[in-house]
């Protein structure tokens, strides 16, 4: 019997990047050879957050479908769906709101990075934000939730608010879901500064490999890459503050799934001049395949249209039960346990 179930999604905003794929995407096709049921989803209500066009939104929504099927996750086998097609997310969101510290909030990261300085002009959503991913997950009961490190903090909020919900309506209620932060490509960095995070936002193109580059560009990308003048280390406690370095071993490792020390043994010792040049390779051979089946899919939106409409309403008919029991044990007027 399958008892874990797993739930993760992306944002449609620009252009999934290699940070996307490594610390999350990658994973999830991985976790979908186990023995649990998969739920993938599309965070449009969390794009929303900081304003969209709506003329791009429908689109970028269906090139995010379209990436998580070109990367390997199976219609078949996992749900892909749209997360505003459930509407029990947002249902929940409020239940879950209602016992939710502001306190808490005020320490998110993730949104003292966004709002920037002028936190009093940012939206309510974007403050917001976490409680809606607490309910993206728990409308579904997950057991697991495959994410990059970036996403710990909003993870452990979540939990926490599960842990209210049961203290005060039912112990057990909400399995408490555990993330799953794999592998080595957990915190990929901008290829011009290792010290910060790959990122869609991050005003320069060549910080990042993006899902749609094509070869050149990718190769041009990790040739132009930020590096030192010294030769890379034969073992990884001699990275010390060459953050570069260190990003790019791990992108080479995650890329090819292998651990950071195999890594070095083939590598320790040689030039970037020897190095930058496979890693391009090994990108574009990881890449390439994903970007042509990805402009396939698109070419056909019928299809991924119907991908995600039998996903909705295969989430929904998890979702909605769940959320009955939710209102029922709040005392809502309508809902019986
Ligand atoms: P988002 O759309 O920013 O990113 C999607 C996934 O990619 C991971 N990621 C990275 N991993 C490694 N290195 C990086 N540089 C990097 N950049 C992004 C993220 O950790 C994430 O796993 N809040 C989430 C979306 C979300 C969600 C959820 C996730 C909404 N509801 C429920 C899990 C469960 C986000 O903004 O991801």
């Amino acid at each position: 019997m399958t008892t874990k179930r797993i739930l993760s999604g992306m944002q449609p905003t620009n252009n999934l990047h290699l940070g996307n794929y490594l610390g999350a995407l990658k994973n999830w096709v991985k976790i979908q050879e186990e023995d649990a049921e998969c739920l993938y989803c599309v965070v449009d209500l969390h794009a929303v957050t900081v304003p969209q066009d709506p003329a791009k939104l429908k689109q970028s929504t269906r090139e995010i479908a379209a990436a998580y099927i070109a990367a390997g996750i199976d219609p078949k086998r996992s749900t892909i769906f749209v997360q505003s097609s459930v509407p029990e997310h947002s249902q929940l969101m409020w239940a879950l709101s209602t016992m939710t510290q502001v306190g808490k909030l005020n320490r998110m990261t993730q949104f003292k990075d966004k709002a920037g300085k002028n936190a009093e002009k940012a939206g309510l959503g974007l403050y917001a934000y976490p409680v809606l991913m607490a309910a993206d997950i728990l409308i579904y009961k997950a057991t697991h939730v495959p994410v990059g490190d970036d996403q710990r903090q909003h993870l452990e909020l979540a939990r926490d608010i599960a842990a209210t919900f049961n203290h005060r309506f039912e112990d057990d209620f909400f399995p408490l879901p555990e993330s799953l932060i794999l592998g080595e490509g957990t915190r990929v960095m901008s290829l011009r500064d290792g010290t910060s995070k790959m990122s869609k936002s991050d005003a320069s193109d060549l910080s990042r490999i993006n899902f749609t580059d094509d070869a050149d560009t990718i190769a041009k990308k990790i040739r132009k890459a930020k590096t030192d003048p010294d030769p890379l280390p034969n073992d990884e406690k001699d990275f010390g503050d060459r953050a570069e370095a260190r990003n790019l071993i791990s992108i080479y490792a995650a890329l090819n799934d292998q651990s950071v020390a195999d890594v070095l043994e083939e590598y320790g010792g040689q030039e970037f001049s020897k190095f930058k040049p496979a890693l391009a390779d090994l990108a574009v051979s990881k890449l390439d395949p994903i970007n042509s089946r990805m402009n396939e899919l698109l070419s056909d939106v019928g299809e991924l249209d119907r991908i995600l409409e039998a996903g909705g309403a295969k989430a929904r008919s998890i979702a909605s039960p769940i959320m009955n029991d939710v209102y029922a044990q709040m005392g809502f007027w309508g809902h019986a346990k």
